[in-house]
């Protein structure tokens, strides 16, 4: 009998900011303005994103205001407050049942044991749809609310942040599955058997553990990982079961995708146990003209001295607010901050001979990810493309303004690749990892099933 192929299908993520990724999205007519105030606006983003069968809603993260700048200029910037991920996602779980939360969770200023145990508890609270982003963080002024008068190096974040991992996932793996017995008649609560101390004494922690929540109801929280240098990107091969990342062209995602699958085998894991996932920002109107409109009403609300700033955030790098606008962009020394970030955007300046002004307009949405402009049939098409040619498993999609973007991209966009047979019509699972398609891990004190056997 023959046997049918199942069709690879993309994975999306709702890349989402409370009122908008881009930095004027406030002052949309439309958009949600309460950043950070309002519950109500997260809970119709959460259950928008799962009406379109998201896989995940996705919260970036970073712990500081911004007080660079003139006063003036920092009062308006609408992206200033905002919910932590961690508390926000835990009280949206349990009013949607698929979708998946990702919340963004430094190695820098946490400690393992501390993480390990809100992520493992999320995922108890959510059944099963919890999942980390590891960033090293890319604001060097979170180093002051933190202890600290300067920002760690980038290579000493990267070394703390394979060591902290190691113990999340070793915390993880404290409890089996089926340890806890709950006997009341024999009063025995677990089997002592079944809990594994870790143990840890490493360079930056020693965690004795083992974890005090239970073991994940998807085996353990999906790992995701964001930082795409040369050494990022071994974090992610060696880590990551998503990798976020941001390209302005489809031959860069693909280089990305082909590097980051290629450095796989040195850590001994394999392409289906990946996914990547660009950032993408799509402006989508039922004709070409006015999905350009649109794009270009959200530019015109954009202040001078905001564009420059969320540039300077976006690289790393203060006191651009002196360069002629019309100017060239100039040459600037390595930040400490988002390195990779900063090369993307500056290549892209140089690539499509930007002024300095253009670039803070090309960054004021999309911050360095893939823009798309079009009707739902062309933003499809190019979804496709990148997804069937190798440079991607699937999108962050980056909302606009929120709930208007999001809404237009579930309305139209989401139908079109169903009809492809590109995207889920109904959740797979009921965990994120089954939704993703991730393999559930063997925990590590169990030896690994025999090839065949029954699982
Ligand atoms: C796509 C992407 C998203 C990121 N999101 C965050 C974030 O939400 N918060 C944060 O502190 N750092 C974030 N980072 C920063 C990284 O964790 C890292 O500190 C920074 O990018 C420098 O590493 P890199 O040069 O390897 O990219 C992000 C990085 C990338 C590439």
């Amino acid at each position: 009998m023959a046997t049918q192929t199942k069709q690879r299908m993309m994975h999306l993520g709702a890349f989402v900011h409370e009122t908008g990724q881009h930095v004027a999205a406030w002052r949309h007519p439309e958009a949600h303005y309460h950043a950070g105030t309002s519950f109500a606006d997260m809970v119709e983003t959460a259950q928008l994103a799962e009406q379109g069968k998201f896989d995940f809603l996705f919260l970036a993260d970073t712990a500081a205001v911004n007080l660079q700048g003139s006063a003036d200029v920092r009062g308006r910037m609408g992206k200033v407050v905002k919910f932590e991920p961690m508390t926000i996602l835990s009280a949206l779980a349990p009013l949607t049942k698929h979708l998946g939360f990702v919340a963004t969770s430094t190695t820098t200023f946490n400690e393992p044991y501390t993480l390990a145990r809100q992520f493992a508890s999320l995922d108890q609270i959510s059944g099963g749809r919890s999942a980390w982003n590891l960033v090293t963080s890319n604001n060097e002024q979170d180093a002051l609310n933190y202890s600290r008068t300067e920002h760690m190096s980038h290579a000493d974040r990267y070394e703390r942040a394979i060591e902290f991992a190691e113990v999340v996932l070793g915390l993880w793996d404290s409890w089996d599955e089926d340890a806890f017995i709950r006997d009341k008649e024999s009063g025995v609560f677990y089997d002592t058997e079944k809990m594994h101390v870790l143990d840890h004494k490493g360079k930056h922690f020693q965690v004795r553990g083992p974890l005090n929540v239970a073991c994940s109801p998807q085996g353990r929280p999906v790992l995701v990982q964001a930082g795409a240098s040369g050494t990022g990107r071994d974090v992610a091969a060696r880590l990551a079961e998503i990798v976020f990342t941001a390209a302005t062209t489809f031959e860069q995602a693909k280089e990305f995708y082909t590097d980051v699958m290629a450095r796989l085998p040195r850590f001994g894991r394999t392409q289906d146990e990946v996914k990547v996932m660009p950032g993408f920002y799509p402006v989508v109107a039922a004709t070409q003209s006015e999905a350009q409109e649109k794009y270009d009403y959200l530019q015109s609300l954009i202040q001078k001295p905001v564009g420059i700033s969320i540039l300077e955030h976006t690289i790393g790098v203060h006191h651009l607010d002196k360069l002629p606008l019309d100017g060239p962009v100039p040459e600037m020394p390595d930040t400490n901050g988002p390195l990779s970030r900063q090369r993307l955007l500056l290549e892209q300046a140089k690539r499509d001979k930007l002024t300095f002004w253009e670039l803070c307009l090309a960054n004021a949405g999309p911050r360095g990810h893939a823009l798309s402009i079009g009707t739902p049939t062309q933003v499809a098409d190019e979804m496709e493309h990148w997804f069937k040619d190798g440079a991607c498993d699937g999108f962050n999609v980056m909302p606009a303004f929120q709930p208007g973007s999001l809404k237009d991209f579930v309305d139209t966009v989401i139908p079109e690749l169903q009809r492809r047979g590109l995207f889920r019509t109904e959740y797979e699972g009921t965990t994120l990892r089954e939704n993703l398609g991730l393999p559930k891990p063997v925990n590590r004190h169990h030896p690994k099933p025999m090839a065949g056997a029954a699982e």
